[in-house]
């Protein structure tokens, strides 16, 4: 276990001061060195894509084309950074193409990487424009350039709209539109990590761009319309190494390697209008007990794989840590509990018929004195008005949890699935509970989504564009990141000590 300790306390008042204020912009991310290791996004496949994408351009469309055209399913190692900090991913952007480590994070939807000219951007690894000959500036109606902000509750990015080709695991879109980034908060990212993924609906893009993962669906690229977390668990490694490998994320499909079982597909609430990937927490159970949690708005989850741990309303958090003994606030940390480290914290959520244990690694987040330890689980709405309805999760549920399932996040229907994770992934905490009396959808075939592309080899733009400057203010999303933020203070002072 590691452990905290004492540097840390210079750091508590930033985290606390995002937490008091969800739209307080502090003044840095904590996004450790990264190396690449174990990523196969270099895939031959990618030229058979091309060739299929001019064929079709040219009218050339084959059997051996038609039969592409159902799909593939490709797996990508994730990088998992400063103990489960972060999980990253690399994309392709440009012609020719640069290489950039990017987060990959369910809980946004817009896609960004540094301008070689950005402010503040330090040793961050820019997009070198001049270098590649398909960037094109997205203009509005009237021909201007159009500067987009995006907040995260960690910092925030500005830039401007532009298109290019981006290639995630041998899959392309073309053209994408993306955030050039011209200044952000100074240190929101350091080392070799260049920007971030957004991996959730384009109803929530600040950019309003089609996000890449929504583009390859709606291209037809992908064979079923989902995509797939496997996120390893480093959390309790002695001396990690800041950057290793960390899962597996299977773009298109599922990987049957690396869960048993039968996947529980549960429809996402807002799959009218989705923005986060948003379901309903059904129940909390504490030390095998079953705890009060609240239902209806106030249960409503967004399924995040970019914030570190998961973070819930007052209530429900007093309420677990009232059933872990000798459970205490963290007195210089608003929202968080600690507990004697040699207490097992057995905690389980649940999401539809089926209650998941996570890890009693992942709810020891360390030592913060010479008994007590922090936990994974943290008051998101303390000191905040933010209340559930209107859309806005109460629940963020991140890494804590999501490393002791395999999760699958499902465009069409809209939906989350988990499934128990194999032994080749670790294997789960646990067998999954079932809830009585609640109703268990398992796995399907499902359509490919309807919808207009905005993935075009004839170079239309997408539906990303937008008339005038946008100046986009804070979404619930920025309260996320601030676990983030925390996650990487504390393991960043675990490596100090
Ligand atoms: C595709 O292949 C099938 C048999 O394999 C054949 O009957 C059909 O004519 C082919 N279609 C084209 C467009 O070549
Ligand atoms: C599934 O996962 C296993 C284990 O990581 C890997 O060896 C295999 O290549 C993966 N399959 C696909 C289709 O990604």
């Amino acid at each position: 276990m590691t452990s905290v300790s004492y540097a840390l306390l210079p750091l508590l008042s930033l985290v606390a001061s995002v937490l008091a204020n969800p739209l307080f912009v502090p003044p840095a991310l904590h996004v450790p060195l990264s190396r690449r290791s174990g990523n196969h996004d270099a895939s031959v496949e990618r030229f058979a894509f091309h060739a299929d994408h001019l064929r079709a351009k040219y009218g050339w469309a084959s059997n051996a084309t038609l039969a592409r055209r159902a799909g593939q399913v490709v797996g990508v190692g994730i990088i998992d950074q400063a103990s489960d900090s972060s999980y990253i991913g690399t994309v392709q952007i440009g012609t020719p193409p640069q290489t950039f480590k990017v987060v990959l994070d369910t809980g946004s939807s817009d896609l960004w990487v540094p301008a070689t000219n950005c402010l503040s951007c330090g040793q961050t690894p820019p997009f070198d424009t001049s270098q590649s000959s398909t960037i094109q500036q997205v203009t509005s109606a009237s021909g201007n350039s159009q500067s987009v902000r995006i907040r995260y509750g960690s910092g925030q990015v500005q830039g401007i709209l532009v298109s290019d080709t981006v290639s995630m695991a041998g899959f392309n879109v073309n053209p994408q539109n993306f955030l050039l980034v011209e200044s952000m908060t100074t240190g929101l990212l350091d080392g070799d990590v260049s920007g971030i993924m957004g991996l959730a609906f384009e109803g929530l893009a600040s950019t309003n761009a089609v996000p890449v993962w929504q583009a390859l669906i709606n291209d037809g690229q992908f064979s079923s319309p989902e995509f797939s977390f496997w996120l390893d668990r480093h959390l309790d490694d002695t001396n990690p190494p800041d950057e290793q490998s960390g899962g597996v994320l299977t773009l298109g499909g599922t990987n049957s390697t690396l869960f048993t079982g039968d996947i529980e597909f549960l429809p996402l609430t807002n799959a009218a209008a989705p923005t986060f990937w948003m379901l309903t927490m059904t129940g909390a159970t504490v030390q095998g007990k079953s705890v009060t949690i609240p239902s209806g708005d106030a249960a409503l989850s967004a399924i995040d794989t970019g914030t570190t741990l998961v973070g819930g309303p007052t209530d429900a958090v007093n309420a677990i840590y009232a059933a872990i003994p000798g459970a205490t606030p963290v007195p210089s940390m608003a929202g968080f509990w600690q507990f004697p480290c040699s207490t097992e914290v057995q905690v389980s959520f649940a999401f539809g018929g089926k209650s998941w244990p996570i890890s009693s690694a992942d709810m020891n987040l360390g030592r913060i004195s010479a008994s007590q330890c922090v936990g994974g689980i943290f008051d998101l709405t303390q000191g905040s008005d933010v209340t559930g309805g209107n859309g806005n999760p109460t629940w963020v549920v991140g890494d804590t949890f999501l490393k002791n399932v395999y999760s699958v996040f499902r465009a069409n229907p809209a939906a989350v699935g988990f499934a128990e994770l194999s032994n080749a992934a670790g294997g789960s905490s646990g067998t999954p509970t079932s809830i009585p009396g609640s109703a268990t959808i398992t796995e399907g075939i499902d359509p490919l989504p309807s919808g207009s592309s905005s993935t075009s080899s004839t170079g239309t733009s997408s539906s990303g564009t937008n008339n005038g400057a946008l100046s986009l203010s804070a979404n619930p999303g920025v309260l996320f990141t601030a676990a983030s933020l925390f996650i990487g203070v504390l393991s960043g002072c675990a490596l100090l000590a």
